[in-house]
């Protein structure tokens, strides 16, 4: 949570730190703030809201935009509310110190209670203010550098940050460090500019090349000097890894979408083709996926799978137990990684642990995943963000490559993620013979068509449209699904919890008569996965409950079936596939009605309230 920009160069700093924020948004958005340097003073502005709404507070008090070095700061709120006061950049007692930071000091209240004693005082009830002040009391008692006192403190300091820190007589120096949230450093025109920002995408435009800072990393950045990395418990110098980002720029632009969720919704035919082309060799009959092959032994041989992950991520691990155990045979756990971290879990050396992570940052995922290690487990990622800490940090893994995911809605990240699960389910089925010759092949051709039904899936948008117009006033949604769409069922009731705001909640269909049967009137709109399997006439039979109850039925059903004409009031029909890769259509429409309903409820769909896309503290 919370965006970190920064600028040092020979540029006009401001619209690089504006331009910056507003690629940073999806991190937080409540508050935002600068501040610009320039010569040896600086100017600050801070406000409550969005970046556009720190322009307008900009241009209303016709601020000096003058200055080649720059901090900026979008917020979400951890220490105290979104206002003013309690946005970034933080300014040390003296006004000497301008600091931005990401992250959760856990131990700033004893921090702060001796900085009250010596005499400090506090504006914001941010933890941020806390650090920026013990930088300075370290730095005037110990008659030190900033350098030094950043060191000094950043020891003594419990929790998580990445830093970015200024000093107001010598702008021409800002320090860095991290410890758990992200940070990277843009390596600007002939080494002479340095760009920051805590996602890369911000400064795209400029350059790629990048230094990814690590955890317990510090770098000094000088105005025409090579920059000095350092590691804060020692001051031991390290050579720095230049990186070369790959994104493209169009891919982090809305084009013809009127929001992101939009456009990533529409992306994912596409990047199911991306994902099997690099993966599936169907005339050879190969899946590759490099984690799993050169781990071929240990995956051939366990006796369990736990998969831990949160929020969308978690609802495709469910869908991964699913598929894992139909194909495979192997039992799975599934785990929310904010539980899975304080229930003292039984792991042993050599389980194999698979996290899944979109942005690759979620806080309790990467909890989870250094407990598991720290057990001795085996540590698989299914990551999108390429080079995010979870991808760093386990033993073997796989991209997505869905892309960048700026909505911070998941939806194509998902779908990647399934697809990622099935050939992985497939891969094991064929070291473990679960899976024969003859049924792989069917699976593959099914894989094929895939891509191509989705896109059929999407046509369906504008009868989505008119169910949307019926029922975006109600205040209740419920979702229902068995079997491996009992997941999907969470999913659908989520997007339409974060993008709408509207109280929706997903159930297993049979489980509805132990309980939520209560809720059901003719206010209550019931979404019903009821695709063609093997539970197809229990899920009638849960239809005709919700019917019998005036309940409003909206079925998401394969195409050519009469039966579910005659009870639901509207139903979805979507193309045939089999019933394990049914989720990749029946999530299709679950995402464009959420997306539908909030539009008509003129919601801001890509920033939803009080939500971040990744969520870094825990
Ligand atoms: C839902 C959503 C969140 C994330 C969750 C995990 O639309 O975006 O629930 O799925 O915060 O994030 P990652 O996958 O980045 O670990």
């Amino acid at each position: 949570m919370c965006g970190i920009i920064g600028y040092l160069g020979y540029r006009k700093a401001y619209h690089i730190l504006i331009n910056g924020l507003k690629k940073l948004e999806y991190r937080g958005y409540d508050s935002s703030g600068i501040a610009l340097f320039h010569n040896n003073e600086y100017n600050l502005c801070k406000t409550i809201g969005k970046v556009s709404d720190l322009e307008k507070t900009i241009f209303s008090k016709k601020m000096n935009l003058k200055g080649s070095i720059g901090l900026g700061h979008t917020r979400w709120a951890t220490h105290g509310l979104p206002n003013n006061v309690n946005a970034h950049p933080h300014v040390s007692n003296s006004n000497e110190l301008i600091m931005i930071h990401n992250g959760i000091i856990e131990n700033h209240h004893a921090i702060k209670i001796f900085l009250l004693k010596n005499g400090f005082f506090f504006k914001s009830e941010t933890d941020t203010e806390v650090l920026v002040n013990l930088i300075e009391y370290l730095k005037i008692e110990n008659k030190s550098s900033l350098e030094e006192a950043v060191r000094i403190s950043l020891n003594e300091v419990i929790g998580t940050y990445s830093i970015a820190i200024i000093e107001k007589s010598n702008p021409e120096t800002v320090i860095l460090a991290k410890l758990g949230s992200p940070i990277s450093i843009g390596i600007g025109y002939n080494e002479k500019e340095f760009f920051i920002a805590s996602d890369p995408i911000s400064f795209l435009n400029y350059t790629k090349n990048v230094l990814y800072l690590q955890d317990g990393e510090m770098v000094i950045l000088k105005k025409n000097k090579k920059l000095d990395l350092r590691k804060i418990v020692n001051n031991l110098k390290i050579s720095p890894i230049i990186k070369k980002l790959k994104i493209n720029l169009k891919e982090i632009e809305k084009g013809k979408y009127k929001y992101f969720m939009l456009k990533e919704i529409y992306e994912q035919p596409k990047i199911i083709l991306d994902t099997l082309k690099s993966r599936l060799f169907i005339s050879n009959e190969i899946i590759y996926i490099n984690g799993v092959d050169s781990n071929k032994e240990i995956f051939t041989k366990t006796k369990s799978i736990t998969i831990i992950a949160c929020g969308t991520s978690w609802h495709a691990s469910l869908i991964g137990e699913y598929l894992i155990e139909k194909l495979d045979h192997i039992p799975v756990e599934v785990e929310y990684a904010s539980e899975f971290i304080y229930k003292d879990p039984i792991i042993n050396p050599k389980d194999i642990i698979i996290v899944i992570s979109q942005s690759g940052e979620t806080a309790d995922t990467l909890s989870a995943l250094k407990l598991a290690k720290k057990k001795g487990a085996f540590v698989f990622g299914i990551c999108n963000v390429v080079g995010s800490s979870i991808a760093r940090y386990v033993d073997a893994g796989v991209y997505t490559h869905a892309g960048p995911e700026i909505g911070v809605a998941s939806t194509k990240s998902f779908t990647a993620q399934i697809i990622i699960l099935i050939l992985l389910a497939i891969k094991l089925g064929k070291y473990r013979s679960t899976v024969n010759k003859s049924f792989s092949q069917f699976l593959y051709k099914e894989l094929d068509s895939i891509s191509e039904k989705i896109n059929r899936t999407l046509e369906l948008n504008t009868t989505l449209q008119k169910v949307s117009n019926l029922y975006y006033n109600y205040n209740n949604f419920l979702y229902l699904g068995r079997g491996i769409h009992f997941p999907v069922a969470l999913e659908g009731a989520l997007k339409l919890k974060e993008i709408s705001y509207i109280h929706a909640e997903g159930y297993p269909a049979a489980e509805m008569k132990h309980g939520p049967i209560a809720l059901i009137d003719e206010k209550m709109p019931v979404v019903v996965l009821a695709t063609k399997n093997d539970f197809y006439e229990k899920i009638m039979g849960n239809i005709q409950e919700i019917k019998a109850r005036k309940g409003i039925v909206i079925a998401i059903a394969n195409q050519n079936d009469c039966q579910i004409d005659m009870i639901a009031d509207h139903v979805i029909n979507i193309p045939n596939i089999c019933d394990i890769f049914s989720p990749l259509l029946t999530v299709i429409p679950l995402q464009l009605l959420a997306y539908q309903i909030a539009f008509l409820r003129k919601k801001n769909i890509d920033q939803p309230r009080n939500l971040a896309k990744s969520v870094t503290v825990e």
